[in-house]
């Protein structure tokens, strides 16, 4: 497995895992594709042979970073996978100067919060039925 930076050949695979990943809200191809293109993304993906079992995006703005996705593919799961990813944006973030990481999670997303809490987020602040299921939102960042 190599924890690598997307292509943008990537996308097409990486729009049909945000619908397995996150059924409710998926991320589409097109918007994958503007993520990518915006000059501040950096993306990176877990490579297993050709195979994408992973993947996470992280844009920057000055000293602050907004973490866009992160997932494992199904099988995937319980390995590594996603704390490889998030370390490797982090470490991006914090060699671009980047002095506070903010990232969105579903209140219910128990496993990505214990992801996140070990790697030193914690919660900022909540909004409230954000997601369009109702679902609220609990703002967590990390000061680096
Ligand atoms: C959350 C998610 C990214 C974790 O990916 P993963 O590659 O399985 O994670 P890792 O193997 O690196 O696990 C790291 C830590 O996360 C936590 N974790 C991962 N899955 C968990 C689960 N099902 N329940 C509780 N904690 C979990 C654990 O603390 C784990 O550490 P441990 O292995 O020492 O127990 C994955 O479940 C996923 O893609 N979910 C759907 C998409 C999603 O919700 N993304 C986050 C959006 S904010």
């Amino acid at each position: 497995m190599t924890i690598r930076k997307w292509k943008y050949e990537d996308i097409l695979r990486i729009s049909e895992l945000e619908k397995e990943c996150f059924p409710q809200e998926p991320w589409s191809y097109k918007m994958l594709a503007s993520g990518y293109e915006t000059e501040n993304f950096y993306g990176l993906v877990a490579d297993d042979d050709g195979e994408i079992a992973g993947y996470g995006g992280i844009t920057l703005a000055y000293d602050s970073a907004d973490i866009d996705n992160i997932a494992t593919s199904e099988p995937y799961r319980h390995s590594g996978v996603a704390t490889a990813i998030l370390e490797g944006l982090l470490d991006y973030a914090r060699n671009n100067g980047v002095k506070t990481v903010f990232l969105e999670v579903r209140v219910s997303n128990s496993a990505a919060m214990e992801l996140y809490l070990k790697h030193g987020f914690c919660g900022a602040y909540a909004r409230t039925r954000y997601y369009s299921d109702g679902e609220d939102c609990l703002v967590m960042k990390k000061e680096m």
